[in-house]
Formats: C-alpha cells, structure tokens, sequence
C-alpha cells in the first residue's frame, strides 16, 4: 500500500504533530469511555491520597482510540514525567533495565505495543513491575552472577492493540486494566467539534456529527476526516464548514455514509461480484483487489465484519444480506440469515 487510506486505523508519520496538537491533556478534556475515565480518575486519586506512585495500568483497545492518550493524561494528572518506549524498540532485556534504573521517584513509563516486548525483557519486567527491582546477571557461564539493583517506585502504562496475546503473568501485575471500545457518533461528533474549536475552523454541529457517523467509531478517523474537510473548505472557499462541506470532501475522498473506503468497498464488491458472494478464501480475496493480505485482514476485514456485511466461516469469508444491500444490489434467495446462525 503506498498511500494511507482516509480510514486505515494507524497514525502517519506526517500526523504525528497534527496528532498531539489535538491531543486532550486531562482527563475532563479525554471524552466517551466514560467509565474508564470514571475508573482511572479514582485510581490517580486514591494514589494521590497515598503519596505513592499509582497500580500499573494496562490500556487495551484497538488502534486510534485514545491509549497513547490517557498515557500521556495519567503523567500529566501525576504532575510527572512520562518516559516513552515501545515492545519492538527494546532489543535486549539490558536496554529496559538502564531505562528502568534511570527513572526518577513516581515517574510513569510507558511501553507502547506491550504484547511484542521479548521474552528476556518481559521476565525482567515482573520483577520490577512486583519489586521494583531489576536483577543485573554479571559475567558468563558459572562465574556469571545476578546483581540486584533498586528501582525507584514508579507506574508502568502499557498499551496493547492485543489484550489476549499477553501472557497471564504479565498481565496479573496490572493493578488496573482499562479496554477501550469503539466511540458513539455522540461522543466522536462531541471529539470532532472538540478538535474543530483547537483548529480554529467554524464547524456547524450538523457537519461535526456527519464526520462521526462516519469515522468507525474512532477518534483517529475522526481528526483524519475533519482534517480533509478543513482542506477542502480552504480550498473550495468555504469559510464554514457547513453538512453540505463536509458531504463533498467525503465523497471527494470516497468515504461513504457507512465510513467504508475505496478498499472496504472493493473487498466487498469482489466478495459479490467476482466470488458470488463467497466463501472465498481471505488471500483470494486480497489477490482479486491487488493488496496485501495484512492490510485487507487488519483493516477491511474486521470492519466489514463488525458493520455487518461480511461473514467469516470455516470455508472462508461470505457476504451478508446487508453486504449486498449496502452494494444496492439484492441477495441471491438462497441466502437468509439463518445461514449464518451457530
Ligand atoms: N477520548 C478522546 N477524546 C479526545 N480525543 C481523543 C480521544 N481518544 C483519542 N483522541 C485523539 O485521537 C488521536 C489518536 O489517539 P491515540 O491516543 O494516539 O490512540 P492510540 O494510542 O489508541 O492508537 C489523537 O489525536 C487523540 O487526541
Ligand atoms: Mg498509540
């Protein structure tokens, strides 16, 4: 894939800026996931109360819906540093050890994308995260010993897009755990004027909630699309971003009402159109559009699945009554919903 997708989940490089301008600094600002807001206020709280350092908190969730985030919220809260790193940056257990041992008293580390970090250096991390100790091994073969060195109190946030692919060990050493689901149009158009007003563009309300509805119930995709209607706006001359704005910059970019892309759309009218509607096999169905199968199995596919117009099943992936619908096309009659019940 050479150019991001209005919708693909992942930030780009060149958003990162754009990101962190929006980006809510407390968690009065943070909207939607009210109970996870609810939960972590009463753990940064408490620990305030305490004069220690808060339980390690683990963020699971998706991409683009707010981990980094609440990482950056919890230092802020804690009136503290955040350290920043990720599973795939640390190469060797040593590496997390020196960024451990140099961590001021209460300092919140995060590790981003948790679930890749090493074996090694995910065993270190149970004792530092238990002990607040690392165990240093000195030498080679039998002469090799194991120095113990203090660390200070500090509060581990990790983030994972892949909860279930932490091992049970790791895990358990979160004090606290916060999932984060997919936003509400309510939430997301209320995020979307949020970042409207940081922008300074004159957004109407009605235009703000036509974003949301259709961004997948991610803050992300929110900001990317409001991006592209400020584009749009400063280039057609439109000084307010009115519905009928935000409609034409979505069709110029080839978001639908349902928020699917030209690739979510290709997928799907392949799966129709080329395959009769399945089952067909998910590397078939890649090949047909011409994308790799990562991003058709990482990016269309689970949308198309959780809008409803696509069906994975022990022979391979089938349209749905809606997935026909959304095409405007009628289902074959052989096709009712029953199918799909197990
Ligand atoms: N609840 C929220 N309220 C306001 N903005 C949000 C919220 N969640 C995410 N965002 C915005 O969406 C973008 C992506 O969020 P981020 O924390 O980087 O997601 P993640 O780390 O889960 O991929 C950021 O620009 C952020 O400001
Ligand atoms: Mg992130």
């Amino acid at each position: 894939m050479t150019e991001h997708s209005p919708v693909d989940p992942d930030a780009t490089l060149e958003e990162r800026d754009f990101e962190s301008a929006l980006r809510p600094k407390a968690l009065t600002e943070f909207e939607g996931q009210p109970r996870v807001r609810e939960q972590l206020a009463l753990v940064l709280d408490a620990a305030r109360h305490r004069g220690t350092a808060p339980d390690h908190v683990l963020l699971s969730g998706p991409p683009g819906l707010g981990k980094t985030t609440l990482a950056m919220i919890i230092a802020n809260e804690l009136g503290v540093n955040l350290r920043i790193t990720s599973g795939p940056a640390i190469q060797h257990a040593g590496d997390l050890a020196a960024i451990l041992s140099g961590l001021d008293e209460h300092e919140v580390m995060f590790i981003d994308e948790i679930h890749r970090l090493s074996k090694p250096a995910e065993e270190l991390l149970y004792l530092a995260m238990e002990d607040f100790r690392v165990d240093v091994v000195v030498g080679k073969g039998p002469g090799a010993t194991a120095i113990p060195i203090e660390l200070p109190q500090f509060t581990l946030v990790g983030a994972t897009t892949r909860a279930g692919l932490l091992p049970g060990p790791l895990r358990d050493r979160f004090g606290f755990t916060a999932q984060l689901d997919f936003y509400d149009d309510d939430a997301l158009a209320g995020i979307v004027r949020s970042s409207g007003r940081k922008l300074g563009v004159n957004l109407a309300d009605d235009a703000a909630y036509e974003i949301a509805t259709r961004s997948r119930g991610t803050p992300r995709i929110g900001n990317r699309l409001l991006r592209r209607v400020r584009d749009f706006g400063q280039v057609k001359g439109h000084a307010r971003l009115t519905l009928e704005v935000a409609r034409g910059a979505l069709e110029l970019y080839e978001v639908d009402e349902l928020g699917l892309d030209r690739l979510d759309r290709s997928v799907l009218d392949s799966l129709v159109r080329k395959f009769g509607g399945g089952p067909v096999g998910l590397s078939t169905l890649a090949l047909s559009v011409g994308e790799e199968v990562d991003t058709v199995a990482e990016v269309a596919e689970p949308f198309l699945i959780r809008e409803g117009l696509m069906m994975r099943t022990p022979r391979g992936r089938v349209a749905t009554n809606a997935g026909y619908a959304h095409l405007g096309l009628a289902a074959p009659s052989g096709l009712s919903d029953s199918l799909f019940d197990s």
